[in-house]
């Protein structure tokens, strides 16, 4: 087996997001006027891939984005971030949009545009650098993260699988996931922890909100317990948790250990407005930690 050459491979994607910040979310068939507006770099992908080099993980992106300003953008942030991007291809289709919706206590919801992101994994000569974890969400084709995951098993990678937004998930690509990483809701809608399990994950951890997060395998659960904050915005939050557990587990860590640095990372980033300003640097949660 050949020595990784990166800590953290992201497989992911890559939006431009709108954010309008209301004092309530919309009901069916309601319009509101915004109280705010902001855009910022985003995507699942982007943001975790951001997340792990923060969390001084050598990080390298996979994915796509438009030939438009938007991805510009998004490419000079990865690499702002010392991100690899040898592996960011720019394709003939727009770059990515999310519309976001945050309300006065920071909950959100989320629209998402696919558009560069279907591209992603779509090439003959697909590979994936070596790493010592490979990450993915679902916000690309499906059958890309399966042909990741071979290539990461057979590098002797860990691959951890974030279920966002929740999909229907083939089974050959669970039983290809070492640790899966919903939330609730995405945990209910792919038929929960112990199928899961049954799939052939061996670890499951979901992430509880402002109630911190569960780790369970098929013999044990262990609850870790929040970091509480006031938060402003919660987008971001989960990719802060999932970048900050990847990085750590990159360096060694038990997914517990892992886990307990996730969830401060994820707390920190609720505090501040926009996914990628939010997330926290390693020394800002070794900082918290200690407080
Ligand atoms: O997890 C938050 C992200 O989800 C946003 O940045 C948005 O782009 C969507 O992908």
């Amino acid at each position: 087996m050949t020595e990784p050459i990166f800590d953290v491979v992201v497989v992911g994607s890559a939006n431009l997001d709108l954010v309008a910040n209301l004092d309530h979310l919309p009901t069916p068939g309601e319009t509101l006027i915004a109280l705010g507006y902001a855009e910022y770099p985003g995507g699942k992908g982007v943001n975790q891939a951001v997340a792990c080099a923060r969390m001084g993980a050598k990080t390298a992106f996979v994915g796509c984005v438009g030939n438009d300003d938007a991805g510009t953008l998004l490419r000079s942030v990865l690499e702002g971030e010392g991100i690899d991007t040898s592996h960011l291809r720019t394709v003939s289709v727009p770059t990515g949009r999310a519309f976001i919706n945050v309300d006065s206590h920071g909950e959100n919801e989320i629209v998402v545009v696919a558009g560069a992101n279907a591209q992603v994994g779509v090439e003959d000569n697909f590979v994936i650098p070596n790493s010592r974890v490979v990450l993915a969400q679902l916000e690309v084709p499906l059958h890309t993260i399966e042909v990741a995951f071979m290539q990461a098993q057979s590098n002797g990678s860990i691959t951890v699988l974030n279920p966002a937004p929740a999909r229907d998930i083939p089974e050959s690509l669970l039983s290809l996931a070492n640790i899966v990483v919903p939330n609730e809701t995405e945990s209910a809608a792919i038929g929960g922890t112990k199928q899961l399990l049954q799939s052939g994950v061996v670890t499951v951890v979901t992430t509880l909100g402002a109630d911190g997060a569960s780790i369970d395998t098929a013999t044990s659960t262990t609850h870790i317990a929040p970091y509480k904050v006031t938060p402003v915005d919660t987008v971001g939050a989960g990719d802060a948790f999932i970048g900050a557990t990847c990085a750590e587990l990159s360096r060694g860590s038990s997914i517990e250990d892992a886990a307990r640095m996730g969830a401060i990372a994820g707390a920190l980033a609720t505090t501040v407005k926009g996914a990628v300003p939010s997330l926290p640097t390693r020394q800002a949660v070794l900082a918290a930690q200690k407080s």
